[in-house]
């Protein structure tokens, strides 16, 4: 997207950093949340209507104009924006401010940025609630054509093809942004007015390809009511948002130095020959005997499953006898079919019994515990937490060694402790997953922390 076809005057303070909000993105139990920080567009303290202005002051200095005119409310940022970069490019600023509120607070009506309108030198049109802005400001511009001025109109929020290229530029920096720090975001939330903002967001995106939708949310409308079935009166809607406990610690797997991965690579010898000392074989041993005693079953076993194969098959013909279920089956049909299907699903959990305790032997091989014995240790010897009365982490598990800390996991476990409880099963899914995978992600642990919590 060209967008140096159009005039434009740089005065922003571009690009706006994308932060990650780490703590709100906690709050909420994820997901991840970032903002771009459009309160940093700089003019008169910022907000998002410097980006439209650069692209409709560009508009107003290529048709000459020499007189500002533009509305909003009482407390308008826009208004306050626009009269900001009126008084530094030396252009006269005309402004209607709309009493929408009704209220008389004084500070309300003549503090923040009312006093920020004045001070930068526009002159101000108070009018009442429910005026027609547009007309009032075609009004005021004609006035200053019969007196050979050239007013130039900006629409409330700055909201026009003009002012939403702004917002078109936005969107292409902030996938720029995206695509340097490689980060993918599924969605754009914005608040949205006079939709400028929105409108010149979703040309951008759509425009790059970028695949994000945006979502706005208003913040013009009515708050929601519901009619009170008992006092029949309207009443406003509470939204709440339903927010995770927080837990008060904070959980921390530390990565392990050299010294620590050669112990742990120790205890996996030392428990492999302890187990093969106790007569558990090794996965490879225990393939080496079935092929040696020729196949993987025991003969008596093997005998068993063609007995259960074939009794299933005859349940199954006997079955296929009776046909199809039908309306028109009398009772004595009903009940034999409920009996072949029942005798058929006792024959199928045996073969299945059978089948598993072969997969299941392999479970219990040598390799098998050592594997969860180093999983252990790394548990024990790197797991840290701290809550926010702490300086430092400290070990979940203290100990002087590996059976030390062993019993110190058993007593939380027996004593139901509370630090216990919450990340036993985390801690036993994020170590083993670490353990097995070749380079994992932050984000993949994310998500295996986030299934566990759901
Ligand atoms: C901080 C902020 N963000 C977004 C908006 C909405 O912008 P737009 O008027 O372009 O919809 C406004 C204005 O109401 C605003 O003040």
């Amino acid at each position: 997207m060209h967008l140096s076809r159009f005039p434009r005057l740089h005065f922003s303070h571009l690009p706006t950093p994308l932060e990650p909000l780490e703590n709100l993105t906690k709050l909420l139990g994820g997901p991840k949340i970032f903002i771009k920080r459009d309160d940093c567009t700089g003019l008169a303290t910022g907000g998002n209507k410097t980006r439209k202005l650069e692209f409709l002051m560009g508009e107003a200095q290529q048709k000459k104009a020499d007189t500002i005119i533009t509305q909003g409310a009482t407390q308008s940022n826009h208004v306050r924006q626009t009269v900001a970069i009126s008084s530094k490019l030396g252009l006269r600023c005309e402004v209607l401010l709309e009493h929408r509120t009704g209220s008389e607070d004084p500070d309300y009506l003549e503090n923040g940025n009312v006093l920020l309108d004045r001070l930068f030198g526009a002159n101000i049109h108070s009018v009442p609630a429910g005026t027609d802005m547009d007309a009032a400001m075609q009004d005021i511009a004609d006035d200053f054509r019969k007196n050979g001025a050239n007013p130039y109109i900006i629409p409330g929020g700055g909201s026009n093809p003009t002012g939403a290229l702004g917002y078109v530029n936005c969107a292409m920096e902030l996938v720029g942004q995206l695509n340097d720090r490689s980060l993918k975001i599924d969605h754009l939330v914005t608040a949205t007015g006079s939709a400028g903002t929105q409108s010149g967001l979703v040309v951008g995106l759509e425009g790059t390809r970028s695949g994000i939708p945006v979502l706005g949310i208003c913040v013009n409308a009515d708050k929601e009511k519901r009619k009170n079935e008992e006092t029949g009166k309207e009443e406003e809607v509470e939204v709440s948002k339903k927010v995770k406990k927080e837990s008060p610690y904070e959980v921390i797997f530390k990565e392990p130095n050299r010294r620590q991965l050669e112990e742990a690579d120790m205890e996996y010898s030392i428990e492999i020959s302890r187990c093969i000392k106790k007569g558990i074989l090794t996965k490879a041993m225990l393939a080496k005997k079935y092929s040696d005693t020729g196949g993987l079953l025991t003969e008596k076993d093997a005998e068993r499953l063609v007995d259960l194969y074939g009794e299933l098959a005859e349940l199954e013909s006997q079955m296929a006898k009776l046909g199809a279920p039908s309306k028109s089956q009398t009772d004595k049909e009903d009940n034999r079919i409920k009996n072949i299907g029942g005798k058929m699903a006792l024959v199928r959990r045996d073969i299945v019994a059978l089948e598993s305790s072969y997969q299941s032997l392999f479970n219990h091989t040598a390799d098998i515990k050592s594997q969860n014995r180093v999983i252990l240790w790394y548990i024990l010897h790197l797991s840290y937490f701290k809550t926010s009365e702490m300086k430092k982490p400290e070990l979940i598990f203290p100990g002087n060694d590996f059976d030390d800390k062993t019993d110190t996991y058993y007593a939380k476990d027996e004593n139901d402790d509370e630090l216990f409880r919450l990340v036993q099963s985390k801690l036993a899914a994020v170590v083993s997953y670490w353990y097995f995978s070749d380079s994992p992600e932050k984000d993949d642990f994310d998500k295996i922390i986030d299934d566990l919590s759901a």
